[in-house]
């Protein structure tokens, strides 16, 4: 595991971005695993600035995204796939028929599962997966739990992720209570993995995840078996973990 150690957000990003244009200007026709949230924001505007300086052409590329909220509708305001379109592929030249995220609007969430592993599966997969890390250690929404999920499955949304996503809602209420995911098998199967934290608020959870056992209660601790696996993560974030 390579740790690259940085000052701040802003060089997260930075750093972070050259990591995925390096493998896009590596394999023109990659494919991405890609993450949402609050982590990759300054990454992805980093990736557009790139695509605008005619340094970066997306054309070729595949995405598949980690999770969705299942009822989500593509175009809610809180939507994976609108943050996505919001804050990259509406940006870019990315070929939309080929940027995937799982579908919240199928009720039917074994064969919604199924067929995201099928795609996953119909894209050659995942060269280089990038990650956030929740709170309590979780990847995509792997919450902690007596074992590790394989495939993409349904979750039920633990109060500490409800917790943390509620400030996107109007009210806690709103926030849905369950989410399709890939699962660990996945993750563990994309050829390289970039995970990047930061802020205080994800000592604890890198700390666990880096230096503790590896184990279903800490799903991010995974990554530690993994040949290919380079975290990006700033001071605060990378406050508690030894190897540092
Ligand atoms: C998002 C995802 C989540 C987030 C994690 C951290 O697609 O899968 O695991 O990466 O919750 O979220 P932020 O970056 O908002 O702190």
């Amino acid at each position: 595991m390579n740790i690259i150690r940085v000052k701040d957000y802003e060089e997260m990003s930075r750093r972070a971005a050259a990591i995925i244009s390096a493998q896009i200007l590596l394999k023109p026709d990659c494919v991405l695993g890609l993450a949402t949230g609050s982590s990759p924001e300054g990454l992805y505007q980093n990736l557009i600035r790139q695509y605008e300086n005619k340094e970066l052409d997306f054309s070729r590329v595949t995405s598949v995204n980690l999770d969705e909220y299942k009822g989500l509708a593509p175009d809610h305001e809180q939507s994976y796939r609108r943050f996505m379109n919001d804050h990259l592929f509406d940006h870019v030249n990315i070929d939309k028929a080929r940027t995937f995220v799982p579908d919240g609007l199928n009720e039917d969430s074994e064969k919604a599962c199924l067929e995201y592993d099928q795609l996953i599966a119909r894209t050659g997969g995942v060269d280089l997966q990038l990650l956030g890390i929740g709170n309590n250690g979780h990847i995509g929404f792997n919450e902690p739990a007596d074992a590790f999920a394989c495939g993409t499955h349904c979750v039920e949304l633990t109060q500490s992720t409800i917790d943390a996503n509620k400030r996107f809602f109007a009210s806690e209420d709103l926030v849905p209570r369950y989410a399709y995911t890939m699962g660990i098998r996945n993750i563990m199967e994309a050829k390289k993995i970039l995970l990047i934290a930061s802020g205080k608020a994800k000592a604890e959870a890198l700390k666990a995840a880096l230096d503790g056992l590896v184990t279903p209660k800490v799903p991010a601790s995974v990554l530690q078996l993994h040949r290919d696996v380079v975290v990006v993560a700033d001071e605060d974030a990378l406050g508690l973990v030894d190897r540092s």
